[in-house]
């Protein structure tokens, strides 16, 4: 009786003896509601994780918890019921369901209070609790990233209120592994980092020209043959044609046993897998494997990277140079699409399947007879008509497998099928005119979220056709102007593979770009404020290098443009994305430093210069990377001959 007395004085008085000062908090999604209390509490060797009975789901959240401080701090952290003993020295993690929900938090907000012995973390729903860890992880030093045990004694975290919701129900992020293979690991490992920053959506894009990445096991040849390219690197669509004898080394897939494990993985973290089979344009993989799809009788080869397409300048619709398409007036492809969609549906448990849409070549459906014969049969007016008619096929077959369909916005054109949920990717007018037609949206412009994009100068980024720099990617919001809030369920960043050979790639585009959308789906609008999340940002790239995750530093490049003057003379100026950098450039083939010439106003280019070299300190301190744009680069800027 005497020592549950005292544990229970000890539990409730602050042991903030030894107690630092409170540090300062940089959470990414910023929350809805944040007090800083003073104080700190301690986590240490003999801290527990308190939960209040056996729910399956608490107890999931409490484990993965344990396992965070495990991992990071050496610190077997137990998972106890509330009540049950503890010792003395040590603090208290304190998880539960509110026992009478807060209309408030919603299925995934959270509520938590930071003490200075005892976390209270509260939510509606497991999810909640969930989101609440992820909060509460970002509240430790950056240590707790640490993919080993670091020994640091104890950890502090400062004393705050936080109650915290979503503002949109879909979170996503696009992970593209036809054009390049993620192994299950990467994809695994993709999962982790979203769910640090509240995504919820993996829009897991599985088929297109490059690669048919899930086994079908009624069409075996779609992963023994469109699974595999020949190797090539350099620029997508640029690359040398494979010889006809070429082997055909590089590609891989998952099996139906992956599927469910990367979706269970998901699953135990709140994360929805939407799978998207992409029809009918983007499918050479599928071609490549059964060439009887097709309205264009042929041989087809999984494309590795040579060109094939004609992009239209201005838009327009896209030109096949070969037919990767699957052909509309042919039946066999509804059987071919019933069979994949079959096997789909059940190794996902999430509502939608996505199909994907996008893109569609129709110049040889335009000299196909069978297509001719189905616009004469079913009185399609045109070839638009003739896409809705392929879509609303797709869309009886996904819903007799008890999903709803998905697609990318293309899927407006000729008419939507009555249930189809829109994704918006060219801007937002897709998503504008499907909200007006009462369906519900997904936002996902090029304007903000491509993160394929690159983001820094483009002389020396990875080759992509447009730039979208973070500070674009933080104006992002998911609610056009003029569209009724409730249409539209969230918002999602696409990460198209064409130039991203690897995980590490992968994640270079992905941050800080990605934290931008997390905020822009999560907090609420007027907690947006630009400056204030530079900070927040620079703080989380403590601890992606503690998570060992690549990033961009982009922000630290300058952005260098290039004018035309009123006498033919070249005008460069420079500017930071964010503020408080000091550019220092030379023109003289030697590299900069913070002693060289300081850029202060426009410069123009002295005569016989070969190069612009460009370098950024902040208070002394080397910030970016060295910049070296060759004259004729510069003059391309400025549309200089
Ligand atoms: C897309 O970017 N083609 C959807």
């Amino acid at each position: 009786m005497k020592k549950r007395l005292i544990c229970l004085l000890l539990y409730v008085l602050p042991i903030g003896v030894y107690a630092q000062p409170a540090a300062e908090i940089f959470i990414i999604p910023q929350p809805v509601s944040l007090e800083k209390k003073g104080g700190s509490f301690e986590f240490n060797n003999y801290s527990v994780i308190e939960v209040p009975d056996k729910t399956p789901e608490v107890q999931m959240v409490a484990r993965y918890f344990a396992q965070q401080l495990l991992r990071a701090s050496g610190y077997p952290v137990r998972v106890q019921l509330s009540g049950d003993a503890k010792d003395s020295r040590g603090t208290t993690f304190a998880i539960s369901l509110n026992r009478k929900e807060e209309a408030a938090l919603g299925s995934e907000g959270y509520t938590l209070e930071v003490g200075s012995s005892l976390v209270i973390l509260r939510a509606n729903k497991p999810a909640g609790l969930f989101y609440g860890i992820q909060t509460l992880l970002q509240l430790f030093p950056k240590e707790i990233e640490s993919l080993e045990a670091i020994k640091k004694g104890y950890w502090t975290l400062p004393g705050c209120k936080i109650t915290d919701y979503p503002r949109f129900a879909w979170r996503g992020l696009m992970l593209d592994v036809s054009r390049h293979f993620y192994s299950k690991k990467d994809v695994l490992r993709f999962i982790d980092d979203m769910v640090k920053y509240k995504f919820n959506v993996l829009h897991w894009h599985l088929t297109d020209d490059q690669g048919w990445r899930i086994e079908i096991k009624s069409l075996p040849k779609l992963t023994e043959v469109g699974a595999w390219r020949v190797p090539r690197v350099g620029r997508m669509s640029r690359m040398t044609p494979p010889d006809a004898d070429e082997p055909r080394t590089y590609g891989g897939f998952y099996t139906q046993e992956d599927i469910r494990e990367v979706v269970q993985y998901a699953r135990d973290r709140f994360v929805n897998v939407m799978p998207e089979i992409d029809v009918p344009g983007h499918s050479l993989a599928a071609l490549a494997s059964y060439p009887e799809l097709s309205c264009t009788p042929g041989t087809y080869r999984v494309n590795s990277g040579e060109k094939f397409m004609e992009w239209p300048a201005g838009g327009g619709h896209f030109y096949g140079l070969i037919d990767n398409t699957l052909c509309p007036a042919n039946e066999k492809v509804y059987d071919f699409l019933d069979k994949v969609f079959a096997e789909v549906a059940p190794l996902f448990p999430f509502e939608y399947i996505h199909m994907g849409g996008d893109e569609t070549a129709r110049n040889f459906w335009e000299k196909s007879e069978a297509v001719k014969a189905l616009m004469n049969k079913e009185k399609l007016k045109n070839l638009d008509e003739v896409q809705s008619y392929f879509v609303k096929r797709v869309e009886k077959i996904i819903e007799s497998k008890g999903k709803k369909l998905m697609g990318w916005d293309e899927i407006l054109e000729g008419g939507l099928p009555p249930n189809a949920v829109v994704m918006s990717w060219r801007g937002e007018k897709g998503g504008i005119e499907a909200a007006k037609q009462n369906h519900k949206v997904v936002m996902s412009p090029t304007t903000y979220a491509y993160l394929d994009y690159n983001q820094g100068d483009p002389y020396i980024e990875p080759p992509i056709y447009a730039s979208l720099r973070l500070n674009k990617t933080y104006q992002f919001d998911p609610v056009p102007a003029g569209v009724d809030p409730k249409m539209i369920l969230g918002g999602q960043a696409n990460l198209w593979t064409e130039q991203l050979p690897g995980i590490r790639s992968a994640q270079y585009m992905m941050w800080p770009r990605g934290f931008a959308i997390a905020e822009s789906v999560w907090s609420p609008k007027e907690k947006k404020i630009w400056p204030d999340f530079v900070t927040r940002v620079e703080k989380q790239f403590e601890r992606l290098d503690m998570a060992q995750t690549k990033y961009a530093r982009t922000i630290y490049d300058p952005i260098i443009t290039a004018k035309k003057g009123e006498g033919n003379e070249i005008i460069i100026e420079m500017k930071g994305e964010i503020d408080g950098l000091d550019i220092y450039y030379s023109f003289d083939e030697t590299h900069p430093d913070n002693f060289y010439p300081k850029y202060t106003v426009p410069l123009t280019i002295p005569k016989d210069a070969l190069n612009l070299k460009v370098i950024t300190y902040r208070r002394g301190k080397l910030m970016g990377r060295q910049i070296d744009l060759p004259i004729a680069e510069l003059k391309k800027r400025a549309g200089v001959k």
